[in-house]
């Protein structure tokens, strides 16, 4: 007996408007895109909500510094977040922003039911204040002087150095990384949660065994909930890129606050397109079991390590607090390092989606991670070799081959008129399929895809000892040749129902080559008899280990100057290099800001072999820091006094050694060989390149 289909709501977190998505992201993403596909798959009613996270002090100080509003950059980052999910086949059913009506109006209600419950308090923040910016500073908007150590450049809340921590107004000789000045201390009125009060309800929901994985609820009972919970700063003065809040003008919602509200905000839309009720997917209740038994709707986060508490302890305060229906559970996955190392982007290893997708194929990442996620927390190692030995060993190797060897041998015939006796093997991969089946649904999907690959092999031995491809040659087997491959193909199909919630491309291919679409769990139970067979199209092509190399070279960035890539070495760089990028429009090229700059000042990073600090004039007064990697290449006084080209509306980077504001323009493969770009004389500082 099936079981009545389950009703889901998933969310996966709302990247940040102020990044493109990268390999990291894409864990998470589509983690969560397969789980629900799924659902899907199973039957269950399933809708997956996501949105992109606009707030926050970050989002308006880039936009200051492109020089545009807030609207335009996130409408931008918008567009290409919906682009790159889409690349990699992860499918919303709807795609927010937490910058809307909805969202907006949300917390509101959110927000009104915390003042009600009393919860709310108000306190003096004293935080520094960056004069010529206007703004307060978020501490890694400050470095100084470590007040315990003296170690330099650290910044505003702890050092790097020897671990302390400490509040802003400490820090020695603090300068704002904004504007380079010296901040000030200044107080401020602050919004507080007082989360301490709902301390009962959080130790219970942590604890209870039910919401969360062992090791997070211990985590949790070890760094927060044996000791009073701390108030809750959720308001920021004016300026800040948000929403103000409605009883407390000059004070906006901070940007944690929002954004999980941002979830909501998302189903609400997607309520409007669709004609379904809110409160039929979020209702008003605080216990998820409360109720209407198996109609009630199961919410499921699907998380980041490193956002932990906003999800286990402020989030489920808040909807405590006003009465909303609390997550059954919150999925929190670790984080992707590629080769055992944190992603780099002097390595190459920091690859956004879009450059993964200019090489690779979207279905391999998905396999990959599938084949590396369990339901624990450990961090997630992408190696590259393995990378491509498992693509080309299991998908290629295995799966597709399994189709590729025998559609063209009944593609005339069509499959045997019955399901041909195969000793049990169909049967005994449908038998496994509750067990895969679980494996998916406790987001096991390494122990998923080992079972399956068993399979797979099974398949393969089958189809070697038979060899259709011998039999072929004896004109009287005919009816053998036939009855092999249509279980070969059914062996396959199998597989590719097995796999449709990782690769959906696959599934759609295999339903079309045998005319007999995928479209539900249920249909790895029963062998397919009797169908046409299409002509063999490609499905996974092998991976070239080049694709990863070069997909490394080309997301590999220097700091600051074009030419200096760090650890390819000239000739390396050169072949790296495509004769001719890719054409783009003229609207394109004059996106970018080039404009004539003169070194007004150069000196050795010290701690760096590679960066020169320079400063840039752009005419007037405006002056810029850039760093750039020609350390050794170029000796800095020799620099002194001379014209560059500066790409200008480059999105400011903040290094080590401080802000990097722009780009030096230089030609060459880097190394030794970096030549510095320069007008004929007669140029000024600050006129435009065209
Ligand atoms: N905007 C917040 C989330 C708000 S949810 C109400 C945020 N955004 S993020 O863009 O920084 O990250 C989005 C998700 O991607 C987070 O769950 C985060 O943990 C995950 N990851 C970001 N980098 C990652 C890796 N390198 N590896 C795995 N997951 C990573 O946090
Ligand atoms: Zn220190």
């Amino acid at each position: 007996m099936s079981q009545p289909p389950r009703k889901i709501l998933v969310t996966a977190a709302l990247p940040y408007a102020n990044g493109h998505i990268h390999i990291g992201h894409l864990v998470e993403y589509i983690q969560t895109d397969i789980w629900v596909r799924f659902q899907k798959l199973k039957g269950n009613r399933c809708v997956f909500l996501c949105a992109d996270d606009t707030h926050g002090t970050a989002i308006m100080i880039r936009a200051r510094q492109e020089g545009r509003s807030e609207e335009a950059l996130i409408a931008d980052m918008r567009e290409a977040h919906i682009r790159d999910f889409d690349g990699f086949d992860i499918e919303f059913d709807n795609y927010g922003s937490t910058n809307s009506a909805a969202n907006r109006a949300l917390c509101g209600d959110v927000w009104s039911a915390l003042r009600k419950s009393g919860l709310i308090v108000e306190q003096d923040v004293t935080q520094l204040f960056d004069v010529q910016e206007g703004t307060f500073l978020a501490d890694r908007f400050v470095k100084g002087i470590c007040p315990k150590c003296g170690a330099v450049d650290q910044y505003g809340d702890n050092c790097e150095k020897c671990g302390a921590t400490y509040s802003p107004g400490d820090l020695k000789d603090p300068v704002s990384t904004l504007s380079g000045t010296k901040p000030e201390l200044r107080s401020a009125k602050h919004l507080f949660v007082r989360i301490e009060d709902l301390h009962g309800f959080l130790e219970e929901w942590t604890q209870s065994g039910e919401h969360l994985q062992p090791e997070v609820a211990n985590y949790l009972k070890g760094h927060f909930l044996g000791e009073p919970l701390r108030d809750w700063d959720v308001s920021r003065p004016a300026p800040y890129f948000g929403f103000e809040i409605p009883d407390s003008p000059g004070n906006f919602w901070y940007v944690w606050f929002d954004a999980p509200i941002g979830y909501m905000a998302s189903l609400r839309e997607w309520c409007e397109r669709t004609g379904e009720q809110f409160d039929d997917w979020w209702p008003r209740s605080i216990s998820p079991s409360a109720g209407e038994g198996s109609a009630s709707v199961e919410i499921h986060h699907f998380i980041g390590k490193d956002i932990t508490y906003f999800h286990t302890l402020f989030w489920p305060a808040m909807l405590n607090a006003a009465r909303f229906q609390l997550p059954a559970r919150v999925h929190i996955h670790g984080f992707l390092t590629v080769g055992g190392e944190k992603m780099s982007k002097s390595k190459g290893t920091f690859v956004r989606g879009r450059t993964y997708l200019d090489h690779l194929d979207p279905s391999f990442l998905r396999y990959y991670f599938a084949s590396k996620l369990t339901a624990k927390l450990d961090d997630i190692d992408m190696n590259l070799d393995e990378f491509v030995s498992k693509i080309n060993s299991d998908l290629v190797g295995k799966v597709v081959n399994l189709a590729s060897r025998t559609a063209k041998f009944v593609q005339e015939t069509g499959l045997s008129d019955s399901y041909p006796v195969d000793g049990g093997l169909f049967a005994r991969a449908a038998a496994e399929g509750d067990a895969i089946a679980a494996a998916y649904d406790g987001c096991d999907y390494n122990a998923a895809m080992r079972s399956i690959m068993a399979l797979a092999d099974r398949a393969n031995k089958f189809i070697d000892d038979l060899a259709p491809w011998t039999l072929r040659k004896d004109p009287n087997r005919a009816a053998d040749v036939r009855n092999v491959c249509t279980i070969a193909l059914n062996l396959f199909r199998q597989l590719a129902v097995y796999l449709a919630p990782v690769l959906p491309r696959l599934a759609k291919q295999a339903g079309e080559l045998l005319n007999s679409p995928i479209q539900s769990w249920a249909d790895a139970q029963q062998p397919i008899a009797g169908t046409a067979v299409s002509p063999f199209q490609h499905m996974l092509k092998r991976v070239e280990p080049e694709q990863v190399s070069k997909m490394i070279a080309a997301s590999q960035e220097a700091p600051a100057t074009a030419a200096s890539a760090t650890t390819v070495d000239g000739p390396a760089a050169l072949a790296a290099e495509p004769l001719v990028a890719e054409t783009i429009s003229i609207d394109e090229f004059s996106k970018m800001d080039l404009r004539v700059a003169r070194v007004v000042a150069a000196e050795d990073v010290k701690e760096s072999n590679k960066l020169l600090r320079l400063t840039l004039s752009l005419g007037g007064d405006v002056n810029r820091n850039v760093f750039a990697g020609i350390k050794g290449v170029y000796q800095p006084e020799t620099l002194v006094g001379r014209l560059v080209i500066v790409v200008a509306n480059l999105a400011p980077r903040k290094m080590k050694f401080g802000m990097s504001e722009g780009m030096v323009l230089a030609a060459g493969p880097g190394g030794k060989d970096i030549y510095i770009l320069s007008p004929d004389s007669g140029a000024v500082p600050g006129q435009r390149v065209h």
